[in-house]
């Protein structure tokens, strides 16, 4: 069979099929093949946070914001999951969270069908989800793969009001920092002459999103979070392929905090500063 390599031992060919990466008859097309070779090569990272926290704690809890169809979560609980021992097994969970009811609902039955008791959906924003009693109190891994625009934002707020030890990002397009810089571009401009680098309007966006990233990571640092920041190769035909990985160590954070601070004055965008706050 042509996708034989790519299906894994113990991988669950009903699940596939019902998240339709493969066809009725167990074949795959081009689309469906990239998209499981991005799940699989997420899984590569995450898969030692959540044995690494099974193997701590016992149990592992894990959030997907902006979760889709889920197809992360239910790879992830076909491939890890689902084969934890029981003792490990029966107290750990994955949360999709996701505003869209119709893929809440056809995930819902899609985890009964396949018997995944230790997956819940929740009809939410990732905003609401801060702050919803539907979720534990702490929670051990954090995902959110291209959470629309600032839903990767409220997806860290998420994190550290709900502790988590991993957070996993890649971001989608912010079109939040790019306005701001943009409302005070004429401002700046005469004073410094790094504000070329945003003064025409692409630019303008695109440095927008790299420094929006930048300041996800220096507000995850200024929280006491080793952050590490890689390509997420083999997403080749998205245009959006940062992976932001960070750990909470309990780190020192002034020095992180001073410098979000900075970016944010030398920028211009100290209006931003709610948005990434440091203060715990
Ligand atoms: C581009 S899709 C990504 C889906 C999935 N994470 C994946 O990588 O296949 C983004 C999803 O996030 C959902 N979404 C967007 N903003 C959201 C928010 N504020 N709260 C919850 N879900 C949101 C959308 O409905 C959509 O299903």
């Amino acid at each position: 069979m042509s996708n034989s390599y790519e299906v894994r031992p113990g991988q669950s060919i009903e699940l596939l099929k019902a998240l339709h990466i493969l066809t009725r008859d167990g074949k795959m097309n081009q689309d469906s093949r990239r998209k499981l070779k991005q799940v699989y090569h997420l899984f590569q990272f995450i898969e030692p946070l959540l044995r690494e926290v099974a193997d701590a704690r016992g149990a592992v809890s894990l959030v997907d914001h902006g979760a889709g169809k889920s197809y992360l979560g239910f790879i992830l609980y076909d491939l890890f999951f689902k084969d934890l021992p029981e003792e490990q097994g029966q107290n750990s969970h994955i949360y999709g969270i996701e505003t869209r009811e119709e893929l809440v609902k056809s995930s819902q039955e899609l985890a009964a069908r396949a018997g995944f008791p230790g997956m819940s959906f929740l009809n939410l924003s990732v905003a609401e989800s801060i702050t919803s009693p539907a979720l534990p109190a702490t929670v051990d891994v954090v995902t959110a793969l291209h959470a629309c625009n600032t839903a990767t934002d409220d997806a860290i707020r998420f994190a550290l009001a709900r502790q988590a030890r991993h957070i996993v990002l890649v971001p989608c397009c912010q079109a939040e920092v790019a306005s701001v810089l943009r409302k005070h571009k004429g401002k700046l401009l005469a004073g410094n002459p790094l504000t070329e680098i945003w003064r025409h309007p692409l630019h303008t966006r695109e440095f927008g999103s790299q420094v929006t990233n930048v300041l996800r990571c220096l507000q995850l640092e200024a929280h006491g979070y080793q952050v590490s920041v890689t390509e997420l190769v083999g997403w080749e035909h998205s245009m959006k392929n940062e992976l932001i990985i960070a750990q909470y160590k309990d780190l020192p954070r002034k020095r992180a905090a001073d410098r979000l601070q900075n970016v944010l004055e030398t920028l211009g965008l100290e209006e931003m500063g709610e948005r990434f706050f440091t203060a715990p």
